[in-house]
């Protein structure tokens, strides 16, 4: 009985971590589509703003700005349309992370 509740919440363990392991995944994923412009890992070597490092609510902010085309841009008011609330908050957190 000890046994089965042991591999119970190893298993249950081991699924956590797959689960949170392709929520990264999937946010790398969204973030390599702006590597392209914005350089690898959000680190810009151009005239194009590095995004790595930004304040995630900064971020964010800028993605809605972008999206209701309050602050003016040339191609990210069309990028910003293709993301979720929720998923600009990901890629926030994910560029914040990498300095
Ligand atoms: C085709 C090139 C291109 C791609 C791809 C691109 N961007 Fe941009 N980004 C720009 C340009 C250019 C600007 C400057 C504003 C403008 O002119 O649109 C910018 C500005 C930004 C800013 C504002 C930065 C600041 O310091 O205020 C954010 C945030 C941003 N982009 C996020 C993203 C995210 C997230 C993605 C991927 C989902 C992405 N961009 C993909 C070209 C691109």
């Amino acid at each position: 009985m000890k046994k089965s509740l042991a591999a119970g919440l190893l298993i249950a363990g081991a699924l956590g971590v797959v689960v949170s392991a392709q929520a990264d995944s999937r946010t790398r994923f969204m973030a390599a589509n702006c590597a392209y412009c914005h350089g690898p890992d959000g680190k810009s070597r151009g005239a194009i703003p590095s995004l790595a490092g930004l304040e995630k609510g900064y971020f964010v902010e800028q993605m809605k700005a972008f999206r209701d085309n309050t602050r003016p841009s040339t191609v990210m008011s069309k990028h910003a349309q293709g993301y979720t609330d929720a998923e600009y908050e990901a890629l926030g957190a994910w560029f914040a992370s990498h300095k």
